[in-house]
């Protein structure tokens, strides 16, 4: 998939995820093999950008090429302001965020709320793409609720205003979480445009990421969820999706050492207090169905220094490589 100069190294793109996709992990799933990961949004609020945390967000050192920074705003000035600004701190691709149904961002008018808007939408995104001489892409919703999946309409907007890539999540912004992703609006984008398209929703596996792929048609996908705990996911989709044969996750002792890698780089990003904090949920993820994790991670959560963190997750995932071996 090519968006703009970028030829991705594949079509698998990590999904946006606030609080979720920092440098450390963004950096973990791309050398796992997502083809491209898109930063945590940045408010196009200026007031904010001075502040400790919008400065991480905006932090690349070391990432993987290309760099995709998320914003969201409502306001056409301030978003291309927004945009500007974090093209200059090192952003080679802008995306631009209509499909976050979540209060803080709808209820300044932006996220997913945009969508029944469409005049606005497309004062957005003109003045975004023509602030900045990087690709600006588009993530959204199919629409703004099920009786009004605007998608096609607002998919032939973000073409005609230079958006040089949509990714479409397949549920309405009235859907927040619930249900099931449908993929037919998302084929029917796919249809209207010719920009690349990239399906995203509920996709958890390689045999979901073919039937998603085959039945939009789409250029490539997003996953968000999935790859929580599970930053591998990636290389198994790509082999799935290139060989036809399936993989099984790492062994156990490959997916301690991936964590425990991710938990020093964790510490060494966001420092001893909030590295501890971050890290926490990252452990919860990857303890997640194992055996005797919910006890573990009872303890886990307790503990607030960074050395004592890794040595009880170490040791935890030690005694389950030995019980494999011993089963093996
Ligand atoms: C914790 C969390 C935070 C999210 N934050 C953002 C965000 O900042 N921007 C955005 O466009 N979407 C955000 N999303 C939506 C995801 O990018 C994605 O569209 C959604 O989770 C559906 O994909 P999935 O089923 O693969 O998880 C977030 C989702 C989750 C679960």
């Amino acid at each position: 998939m090519q968006i703009g100069p970028y030829k991705l190294a594949n079509n698998l793109v990590l999904a946006p995820m606030a609080g979720i996709t920092d440098r450390p992990y963004r950096q973990l799933c791309k050398q796992l093999g997502a083809g491209m990961a898109v930063s945590e949004m940045v408010s196009s609020n200026s007031l904010l950008w001075g502040s400790e945390k919008t400065l991480r967000r905006a932090n690349h050192d070391g990432e993987t090429e290309p760099r995709s920074v998320q914003i969201a705003g409502a306001d056409p000035q301030l978003m291309a302001e927004a945009a500007q600004h974090n093209a200059d701190q090192g952003a080679q691709i802008i995306d631009i965020n209509m499909g976050c149904p979540a209060k803080k961002v709808c209820n300044v008018m932006a996220g997913s709320a945009l969508l029944q808007h469409e005049a606005l939408v497309k004062d957005i995104l003109e003045a975004v793409v023509s602030a900045v001489d990087i690709p600006v892409t588009l993530k959204i919703r199919t629409g703004w609720d099920p009786s009004n999946r605007n998608g096609v309409n607002i998919a032939r907007i973000a073409e005609q205003s230079g958006i040089q890539a949509l990714a479409v999540h397949g549920r309405t912004r009235a859907c927040a979480y619930r249900g099931e992703a449908e993929y037919d609006t998302i084929a029917a984008i796919k249809q209207s445009v010719s920009i690349p398209i990239i399906a995203n929703g509920d996709i958890r596996s390689p045999e979901q990421a073919k039937h998603v792929l085959d039945y939009t048609g789409a250029d490539g996908i997003m996953i968000g969820r999935a790859a929580q705990g599970r930053p591998w996911i990636f290389s198994i989709i790509h082999h799935y999706l290139t060989t036809g044969e399936r993989l099984e996750d790492p062994p156990i002792q490959i997916i301690r050492d991936i964590m425990l890698g991710h938990l020093e780089e964790l510490y060494a990003f966001y420092g001893e207090y909030i590295g501890v904090r971050v890290a926490r949920k990252h452990i919860s993820w990857y303890s997640k169905g194992q055996r005797d994790g919910a006890a573990f991670r009872q303890i886990v959560n307790r503990i607030d220094n960074s050395a004592q963190q890794l040595q009880v997750t170490r040791d935890f995932f030690d005694r389950l490589a030995n019980t494999a071996e011993i089963a093996a």
